[in-house]
C-alpha cells in the first residue's frame, strides 16, 4: 500500500471513467462482472462525465449519469481540497437512463445466481486464464464431469500429469495433474504431522483403464450396482487428473473403497482439513440422489482451495448445488 498521506497533496484528482478502468483491469474479476455495463458507461463518459464528485457518490452503472464540466484540464490535475471554491461555474450534462444488458455469469455453465458466481464476484478466487471460467473446460479445476456431463473430448489426457511424492496404497502408480498433484503433497505432509497416514489408492485413469474398470464392475455386479459405482468411460472425474482416490496405511484393507473409510483417521481428516488443500469429498453420503453415485468417502475431487472452502463454509455438499446445476442421478 502506498502512503496515501504523503501523496495526498499532489495526487491528481481522478475521474470516474478513471476509476471505472481501474476498476476494470485485469485481474479483479469483478470487473467482468460489470464490463459489459461498464463500456456503456464509459461511451456515455465520453459525453456526460469529466469528474469525479467530490463527496462519494451513490450513481450506479444502471442509474441516470450526472456530472459537471471543469474549466480546464488542470483543475483535474491540482489536487485541491474537494470543498475549495469551484474553479468555474460548472455545466451540467444529465444523461438518462439507459436500458442494461444482463451481465453474462462469471463461470460459464454454471446458474448465473449460483453460490460459485457470487465467490468469482468478490474477485479473490478467479484463476488468471479466462478459459478456466468455463466448467465444460476439461483442462480447468472447475470442470464439472457427471452423469450428464462426459468428458470432452471423450478420450481427453491431461497434458501435465506428474506423480504425486506421497505413499501409495496399492499397485497403481498414482499420476495428478500439476497443481493437484502438489496439493495433495501438502495436504498429505499436513495430516502425516497430525498422526495420519493417508495413502493413494487410485488417481488418473485414462478412458481405456476406465473401461477396465467399469466393465469389472460390470462383470461382478450387473449394470445398476456398476452405475452407482463406477463411472462409465468418458464419465469419470478420474480422467481429468484432478481426482484421487485415498486409504489410510493404519486401517484394514477390508476398509478400501467401502464406507467404513469415512470413520478412518484418514477419511475423517480429509473430510475435516481436506477443503484447505483445495479438495472435497465428490460423492458424499446423502447426495446419491445428486451425484447418481453411492457415497464415497474416499474419493476426493481438487476443486481449488477457495472453492472447496466456499462450499464447506456454505455447507455445500455436492458440486451441482454449488454451481445450481440439475441433478444427475442418471445417464441421459
Ligand atoms: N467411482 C467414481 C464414480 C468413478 O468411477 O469415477
Ligand atoms: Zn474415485
Amino acid at each position: 500500500m502506498p502512503d496515501a498521506g504523503s501523496q495526498q497533496a499532489h495526487r491528481p484528482r481522478r475521474t470516474r471513467a478513471d476509476r471505472l478502468r481501474a476498476t476494470l483491469s485485469w485481474p479483479n474479476p469483478a470487473g467482468i462482472l460489470i464490463s459489459i455495463v461498464g463500456s456503456a458507461v464509459v461511451f456515455m463518459g465520453a459525453m456526460s462525465i469529466a469528474e469525479e464528485p467530490a463527496e462519494p457518490s451513490t450513481t450506479t452503472a444502471s442509474s441516470a449519469v450526472s456530472a459537471t464540466l471543469p474549466s480546464s484540464p488542470e483543475s483535474t490535475a491540482r489536487g485541491d481540497a474537494p470543498t475549495a471554491q469551484p474553479e468555474s461555474s460548472p455545466s451540467t450534462i444529465t444523461a438518462s437512463p439507459m436500458p442494461q444488458p444482463t451481465p453474462a455469469p462469471l463461470i460459464q455453465g454454471a446458474s448465473s445466481d449460483a453460490p460459485i458466481q457470487q465467490l468469482f464476484a468478490t474477485g479473490t478466487a478467479a484463476p488468471t486464464d479466462r478459459l478456466l471460467w468455463n466448467i465444460a473446460n476439461p483442462t480447468s479445476p472447475l470442470v464439472l464431469v457427471n452423469k450428464h456431463n462426459p468428458m470432452v473430448p471423450a478420450d481427453y489426457l491431461p497434458a501435465d500429469l506428474r506423480a504425486p511424492n506421497v505413499p501409495l496404497g496399492s499397485g497403481e502408480p498414482a499420476l495428478l495433474r500439476s497443481e493437484a498433484a502438489a496439493a495433495v503433497g501438502r495436504m498429505f505432509a499436513a495430516a502425516s504431522a497430525d498422526g495420519v497416514h493417508i495413502t493413494i489408492m487410485s488417481s488418473f485413469r485414462s478412458y481405456e483403464t476406465q473401461s477396465t474398470v467399469y466393465n469389472g464392475y460390470l462383470a461382478q455386479k450387473g449394470q445398476d450396482l456398476s452405475d452407482t459405482s463406477s463411472a462409465r468411460p468418458g464419465f469419470s472425474e478420474h480422467q481429468t487428473g484432478f481426482a484421487l482416490d485415498i486409504g489410510d496405511a493404519t486401517v484394514s484393507a477390508a476398509c478400501e473403497f467401502t464406507f467404513c473409510m469415512a470413520d478412518s483417521p484418514a477419511g475423517k481428516w480429509v473430510a475435516a482439513h481436506g477443503a484447505d488443500y483445495g479438495f472435497v469429498i465428490r460423492y458424499p453420503m446423502g447426495e446419491e440422489p445428486v451425484t447418481g453415485y453411492a457415497a464415497e468417502p474416499w474419493h476426493l475431487r481438487f476443486l481449488g482451495i477457495a472453492v472447496a472452502q466456499d462450499m464447506s463454509v456454505r455447507g455445500i455438499s455436492s458440486y451441482e448445488a454449488y454451481l445450481g446445476v440439475p441433478a444427475a442421478p442418471d445417464y441421459k
